[in-house]
């Protein structure tokens, strides 16, 4: 790939070392990425694999760290609610077979209500 790049943009010899030097350090960077990726959803299912079904409630679901939580235990078998008064998520993050709930973790009578059988709470 990095030889049919350095073919097309152009660039000859000592021009090209920056260009490869620069694509490296992306290449590795992303590979890093996904290995850290890779270890946290690791670390979740080992964690709670084996574990009898829980009912877990995830607050800021529709957010990023939330969505992918829900989606790890969705995927082990766990049971997940949550909510989000959606300041800065987005409905579409919320993985399918969510009950999900829109308000805010302060309408604490609301939080009540939802606890009420949850085994776990993030
Ligand atoms: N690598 C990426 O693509 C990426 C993307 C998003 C976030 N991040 C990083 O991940 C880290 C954590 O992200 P996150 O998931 O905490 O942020 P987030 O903003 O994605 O999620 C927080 C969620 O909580 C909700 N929320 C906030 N206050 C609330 C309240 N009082 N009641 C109910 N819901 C409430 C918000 O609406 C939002 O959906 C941050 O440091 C962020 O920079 C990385």
């Amino acid at each position: 790939m990095l030889t049919q790049i350095g073919r097309d943009s152009g660039l000859i010899g000592s021009e090209m070392a920056p260009e490869f030097a620069r694509l490296r350090l992306l290449a590795a960077a992303s590979r890093s990425a996904s290995r850290k990726h890779e270890a946290g959803r690791n670390f979740l299912h080992n964690r709670l694999s084996g574990m009898q079904k829980q009912r877990i409630f995830i607050s800021g679901v529709a957010g990023f760290l939330g969505s992918h939580l829900a989606d790890a235990f969705l995927a082990d078998g766990h049971e997940v609610l949550g909510n989000d008064n959606m300041i800065g998520g987005y409905l579409d993050n919320v993985p399918e077979g969510v009950e999900f709930y829109q308000f805010d973790c302060n309408e604490i009578d609301k939080l009540k209500q939802h606890m009420k059988g949850v085994d776990i709470v993030y």
